[in-house]
């Protein structure tokens, strides 16, 4: 069994064409995370770049609902498992390989076993990113994640009211400790504007986050509102940047891509090498 106090050294060879990981995480569950990947997959992707996302939610997998995924992916015997294309990018998840009313009781250590499965026995082929919707909280998914990858970076959703950054200082304070690098945090329900009257209602109280990132040194990624047009369009598969483009949410998802392209370039990871200066 896996443990923090276990150094394991991220295997190159799991997803060898795979030139960026991102993982999505969060402290609370519900706040907004398989929502975010998705979108911030496909802003990617409309950047033209080859993008996959793997849902590593054992316990609640929402990537196939997400991207309106009905079919299983066609294995062969022997091969590894081709992921899903939808609206452009390429997906598997857990979901695929469960029934979905059946309750899941895995133990710790299969979890992990799953997460590494669904990376290693997938034919990932060649990804600029590859952006891994994960379970909330800090458990063996994060964990088996982190040992066995080398992420690029992780992207931290929470919504701005005290109790979800609280947890947020959790997550940081687990990735931290395994010296995964925090891309960021963006503010997701930040704010909703009354489509009636333009109001603006800061349900859950707004620029939390952002205060959150400033005072820990974290990058903030950017926010994004309490709108139902987000939810209809995920519940339905259409995730707004393909229902509706040119809404100023899916602009707000844009921004956030290219942040995320932006810092991604200027980490140590970014494809650009180390100057070594020998003497
Ligand atoms: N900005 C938003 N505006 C309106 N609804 C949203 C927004 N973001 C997410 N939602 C909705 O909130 C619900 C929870 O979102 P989502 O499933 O993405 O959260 P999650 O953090 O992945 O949850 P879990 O922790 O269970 O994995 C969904 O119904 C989703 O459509
Ligand atoms: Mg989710």
């Amino acid at each position: 069994m896996s443990a923090m106090n276990e150094p394991q050294q991220p295997d190159p060879n799991l997803i060898p064409g795979v030139k960026h990981v991102i993982a999505v995480a969060s402290g609370k569950g519900g706040v907004g995370k398989s929502t975010t990947a998705v979108n911030l997959a496909i802003a990617l992707s409309q950047t033209g770049a080859s993008v996959g996302i793997m849902d590593a939610d054992i316990y609640g997998p929402s990537i196939p609902r997400m991207l309106n995924i009905t079919e299983k992916p066609e294995g062969e015997e022997g091969k590894k498992i081709p992921p899903v294309t939808a609206h452009g990018i390429k997906a598997v998840s857990m979901g695929f390989f469960m029934d979905e009313d059946t309750p899941v009781v895995w133990r710790g250590p299969m979890v992990g076993m799953a997460v590494e499965q669904l990376l290693r026995d997938v034919e990932w082929g060649e990804l600029d990113y590859l952006i891994i919707d994960l379970p909330p909280g800090t458990g063996d998914a994060q964990l088996t994640l982190t040992q066995k990858v080398p992420l690029t970076g992780v992207v931290i959703v929470s919504t701005p009211q005290a109790v979800a950054l609280a947890d947020v200082r959790k997550g940081v304070n687990m990735f931290k400790k395994v010296d995964a690098p925090i891309l960021g945090i963006i503010e997701n329900m930040s704010y909703f504007v009354c489509p009636k009257c333009g109001h603006q209602a800061d349900i859950f109280s707004h620029g939390g986050a952002k205060q959150e990132a400033e005072a820990t040194g974290m990058n903030f990624l950017g926010d994004v509102p309490l709108d139902s047009s987000i939810r209809e369009n995920a519940d339905a598969g259409t995730p707004i940047l393909i229902a509706q483009p040119d809404s100023p949410h899916s602009a707000k998802y844009r921004e956030i891509a290219n942040r995320v392209i932006e810092l991604i370039a200027q980490s140590p990871k970014g494809g650009k090498m180390p100057n070594i200066v020998i003497e």
